[in-house]
């Protein structure tokens, strides 16, 4: 089980300091949210904040590409520090192409479907990527509840994956916190994400065991 912060709800006057913080308290990965306001209607950050967490921080980074076209952007964001990208179908006019760009790059690969694209969807690209997304909110905004439709898909794509033989990772992101997390480990998920949650929290080393039990 990995457990991923979400540095959207972090601080970002204070964005060393959150780093560290979401290190002590035993998170596994940064979740870095790049919105374009095109592709979602928000606009989070990008290149230059990206190479400033890669310089302050040994963890893994893990960028979550909300933008349309996405291939145009793939070597920037490898270069910038990304360890895994992870882009939407939805934005890709050629899927494989951005994977390919991905890989080209040296990266782990990750795709992500919207809660309204079917699962089917996806997984004639499973086999080439890292990690599939099931997005469990809207994408654009951090502090949205779960969407409830969300485990069943999750469960579908497992089962989808198991008769397979694939083991690819399914993150889930959006509205995640102690409460969710049992029923999207048990259909299947294995990477969560959680951002108003973790940094929400009282005592966040807390946050992150309650999210493993
Ligand atoms: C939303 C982002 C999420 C967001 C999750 O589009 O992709 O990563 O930060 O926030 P919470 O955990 O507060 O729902
Ligand atoms: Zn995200």
């Amino acid at each position: 089980m990995i457990v991923s912060a979400s540095i959207l709800s972090a601080d970002l006057c204070e964005l060393g300091n959150e780093l560290d913080r979401a290190k002590a308290a035993g998170c596994d990965h940064i979740h870095f949210d790049v919105m374009d306001g095109v592709f979602v209607n928000n606009i989070s950050y990008g290149i230059p904040v990206l190479e400033s967490v890669r310089r302050r921080t040994d963890m893994f980074v893990d960028a979550h590409l909300m933008i349309t076209d996405p291939i145009r952007y793939i070597e920037a964001f490898a270069k910038s520090g990304a360890d895994n990208i992870t882009f939407h179908l939805e934005a890709a006019p050629d899927v494989n192409a951005v994977i390919n760009e991905i890989r080209r790059c040296g990266k782990r690969a990750g795709i992500a479907i919207k809660p309204a694209t079917p699962v089917s969807q996806v997984l004639e690209y499973a086999g080439s990527v890292d990690m599939i997304l099931i997005m469990t909110v809207e994408p654009g905004f951090g502090g949205q509840g779960f969407i409830p439709e969300s485990t069943d898909r999750i469960r579908a794509l497992r089962t989808a994956l198991n008769e397979r033989g694939l083991t690819t990772d399914i993150q889930v992101d959006g509205g995640i916190n102690a409460k969710t997390c049992p029923e999207v480990k048990a259909a299947g998920a294995n990477v969560l994400v959680a951002g108003s949650y973790l940094f929400g929290a009282k005592d966040m080393a807390q946050a992150v065991k309650a999210m493993r039990v």
